[in-house]
């Protein structure tokens, strides 16, 4: 039910092209994740999606739990049914979200206790407990409860973390029932070089048949960033899936790529979307600026995107100045299709043997 294909090698880089199968299709990697938080990528359709070549997305355990509860999500028939998607998802495990949320929750061995940011309810989730909700959700692939320390961190907080979530790895593994589900396992351990090789080291003997990088992408500079994956990639076992979370910058997904990753995610093009920035090959763009007021070119000339098709950057900056909803839908529609074709076009590159040249390319235009 659950398969991943390597299908190509880069013969310059550790860049990677493979197929992930899961009981709602197979998924061509590299491939970037929109996200789906409250069970709907915010103000898309999945017809919409569907549009962009949106192959999988990513929602969230610990928002689906608070509301509208995962024995609701579970009677309506699971998540893809709840939704209407009924290409892959996946679900994050909440262990990001839990940790996020500072004086509101206490970690002990056992799980977390935290107060909900809702209504200042008190939970409690365990790994037992994530897996019970992800079970619910019916997601194809979802992710163990792990804990993911800040940045920076001392080596003995992101040591305890790491060896914690290692425990917790095992838990989620003896307690997870569905096998139509694919456990992810995720390796910790700050951006300490002997923690990262630990947390794999610890996790690879586990099986788990795909392995996500957690813990970057939290405020440490992107060379710090790239310095793991250099070092930790190659320690990764090669025929299954890599999955470096909350990564969705363009240049960090190309870097992500050429160090050997297959699956990102990230909220940045659909919140800077909201804010009225577009991405675009030669960096972001500020639709709202002025400059724009009277500009009838699209977004990107050269997108082939529903937006830039039909729409000028004077009008969508009309629209975003008038709080019309339309603004937000198009630029949302604009930022995750240029993800999207990112990673499809690094995923060619690598296929015809020019990925060096294609990230050449890349940053010849592309201003960060
Ligand atoms: N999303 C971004 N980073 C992380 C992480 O370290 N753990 C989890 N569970 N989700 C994430
Ligand atoms: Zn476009």
């Amino acid at each position: 039910m659950f398969e991943f294909e390597l299908i190509k090698e880069c013969k310059d880089t550790k860049a990677r092209v493979g197929l992930l199968k899961t009981p709602h299709g197979d998924i061509e990697t590299p491939i970037f994740m929109p996200v789906g938080t409250q069970a709907t990528v915010k103000t898309l359709s999945p017809c919409e999606l569907k549009s962009i070549n949106s192959q999988i997305i990513l929602s969230n355990t610990y928002h689906l739990y608070l509301r509208p509860g995962h024995k609701l999500v579970k009677e309506a028939g699971g998540l893809h049914k709840f939704m209407n998607w009924d290409r892959p998802i996946l679900t994050d495990s909440g262990g990001f979200q839990v940790f996020s949320l500072g004086d509101l929750r206490t970690i002990t061995e056992e799980g977390v206790e935290f107060r909900s940011h809702l209504d200042g309810s008190k939970h409690f989730l365990s790994p037992e407990k994530v897996m019970e909700i992800e079970n619910d959700l019916g997601a194809d692939i979802i992710m163990a409860f792990d804990e993911c320390a800040p940045y920076p961190c001392t080596h003995e907080y992101a040591k305890n973390s790491l060896e914690r979530t290692t425990r917790w790895a095992k838990r989620c593994k003896d307690s997870h029932q569905r096998n139509d589900q694919a456990l992810f396992g995720i390796i910790q351990g700050g951006t300490f070089k002997d923690l990262r090789i630990q947390s794999a080291n610890e996790l690879i003997p586990m099986d788990f048949p795909g392995y996500a990088i957690g813990g970057l992408s939290v405020g440490e500079p992107n060379e710090l960033m790239y310095e793991v994956l250099d070092y930790l990639t190659p320690i990764m076992p090669k025929h299954k899936p890599r999955y470096l979370m909350g990564v969705g910058a363009p240049d960090n997904i190309v870097e992500g790529i050429m160090r050997g990753v297959d699956m990102f995610d990230c909220v940045l093009p659909t919140r800077i979307a909201r804010n009225g920035t577009a991405m675009t090959r030669t960096g972001k763009l500020v639709v709202r600026n002025a400059k724009y007021k009277a500009d009838f070119t699209p977004i990107d000339e050269e997108c082939t995107c529903y937006a830039c098709k039909n729409f000028t950057r004077a009008y969508i900056r009309h629209l975003i100045k008038t709080d019309e909803i339309l603004g937000l839908r198009l630029i949302s529609i604009h930022n995750l299709h240029f993800l999207l074709e990112l990673a499809r076009e690094s995923r060619n590159a690598i296929l015809e043997d020019r990925f060096i040249e294609f990230r050449k390319e890349f940053y010849k235009k592309y201003k960060i």
